[in-house]
């Protein structure tokens, strides 16, 4: 009788973990190695890329890969002005980590920023509407030669991004950091700016350089999050955490001002920095990393859901608090801001996004290899909480995740393995998975279909 019972057991085990096993997230877009497309250049051509006589790209293993007769890039005859000394350093396979992951329409984009020498392109995108997924070389947004790491004075461009947001009305938002860091050497070749484009006409609508006073020395605005309605295009709202200076930054647009909120839930938790990913420990220090906005009240406001990467614990304050600068910069902040739980050991995460029909966050907890969510109609307990996806060997390092209409986007790419061991580029290294987020939470306790 025991023995049947625990049996019984194991089926149900085995069952449930098929049930999961069975949905969660697709592996969408695969790569060992990142490369580029330019036409008509020697130097982006990918190693085992030939140019067809039709003039697109052929892969030497005979896949046919026509970009087409539009792609932007074509009409980019310039390269990157670097100087003579490190034109050998322009394509640096191994120090091309893509970082963020997001989409509009047929548009996969895919940020790599220059975290060392040799990224040719900063601001990138792969089609989605085409059959190829693995390996597909990048193509550099809005060109290559916005993406040149030296422009001229009077020359729009983008020498660093780490992430991008997309609103509601049809702009690509981000931060270029102007930051070039090679080992131990951090160079700012440009002012920290956020750049805004519109996705229609590939064209940048605005730039904003940040105040002195919304920056610290130790300032990195890795994440955009944008709060506007498609019916209020110009009264847009932009928050950034900075991770490594503790703080937001917001920006309105209708004003075209900024300034800098401050908080200690913004800090990282001192005994959350404690990692272990893809069999390496170490430890981190880095603070407020995301934040996620819940559906517009009537009076236009929403909650701002954040956390720390070195932490357990969520936090939410009204964006009626962020959007006012006198009531966001006041020295006391009362009870604006508020804890809602810890989630518990080994819950760091650095990516969020909700799904604002559903009221599903999602959290991409990079100490676990795993996508989680949580239910926000639900309380905040263990019990609403699920993972949605978790792998060992695939999931190394969600370093984003969004939501794009109801889909989830949520790019791995083994960061640990590449800054503290070696990666190897002839496996697969960077993933970006996908699914539709109904789907996605399907058997776990955020379902609410059940
Ligand atoms: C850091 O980079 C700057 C600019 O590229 C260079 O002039 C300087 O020599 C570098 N310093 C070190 C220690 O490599
Ligand atoms: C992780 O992914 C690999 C490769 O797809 C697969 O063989 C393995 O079963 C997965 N592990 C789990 C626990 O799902």
């Amino acid at each position: 009788m025991k023995l049947l019972v625990s049996s019984l057991l194991v089926i149900l085990f085995y069952y449930n973990i098929c049930l999961v096993g069975s949905i969660g997230l697709n592996e969408e877009f695969t790569w060992t190695r990142i490369t580029f497309v330019e036409r008509k250049s020697r130097y982006y051509r990918p190693k085992n890329v030939e140019i067809s006589s039709k003039g697109g790209y052929v892969y030497s293993g005979g896949d046919a890969l026509v970009f087409p007769e539009d792609d932007p890039v074509s009409s980019t005859t310039n390269r990157p002005d670097l100087n003579g000394d490190n034109a050998n350093l322009e394509y640096i396979y191994e120090n091309n980590i893509p970082m963020g992951a997001n989409r509009w329409k047929n548009k996969l984009f895919i940020t790599i920023p220059r975290r060392r020498l040799g990224v040719p392109s900063t601001l990138n995108y792969v089609p989605i509407d085409k059959p190829e997924r693995h390996n597909v070389p990048l193509i550099p947004y809005p060109d290559l030669k916005t993406n040149a790491m030296r422009a001229t004075a009077d020359q729009e461009h983008i020498i660093s991004t780490y992430r991008v947001a997309i609103d509601a009305c049809d702009r690509l938002w981000t931060v270029d950091t102007g930051i070039v860091e090679t080992l131990g050497n951090q160079t700012q070749l440009g002012e920290q700016r956020i750049i805004i484009i519109d996705l229609n006409t590939d064209k940048i609508i605005k730039t904003y350089r940040f105040k002195d006073s919304d920056l610290t020395h130790a300032t990195v605005l890795a994440m955009t999050v944008v709060d506007v309605t498609s019916n209020n295009c110009d009264d847009a709202y932009a928050y950034f955490p900075d991770l490594a200076g503790f703080g937001l930054v917001v920006y309105s647009l209708k004003k075209d001002e900024s300034w800098r909120v401050k908080h200690n839930y913004f800090y990282l938790e001192p005994q959350a920095g404690e990692f272990r990913i893809g069999g390496i420990p170490f430890q981190w220090n880095d603070g407020v990393f995301s934040a996620a906005l819940t559906d517009a009240r009537a009076d236009g406001s929403r909650d701002m859901i954040f956390h720390s990467m070195a932490g357990t614990h969520l936090y939410v304050v009204s964006t009626k608090i962020l959007k006012d600068k006198d009531l966001a910069t006041r020295s006391y902040h009362e009870d604006d801001f508020k804890v809602l739980g810890d989630r518990g050991p080994g819950s760091q995460t650095s990516a969020s996004d909700l799904h604002k029909s559903s009221g599903i966050l999602f959290l991409s907890m990079v100490n676990q290899n795993a996508v989680g969510c949580w239910d926000t109609n639900k309380p905040f307990e263990p019990k609403n909480f699920g993972i949605v996806q978790r792998n060992d060997s695939t999931m190394v390092y969600p370093a984003d995740l969004k939501i794009y209409q109801d889909d989830i986007i949520v790019l791995t790419n083994s960061m640990p393995v590449f800054l503290y061991s070696s990666l190897n580029y002839d496996e697969i290294n960077f993933r970006v998975w996908m699914n539709n987020v109904y789907e996605a939470v399907k058997g776990t306790n955020c379902d609410n279909s059940i």
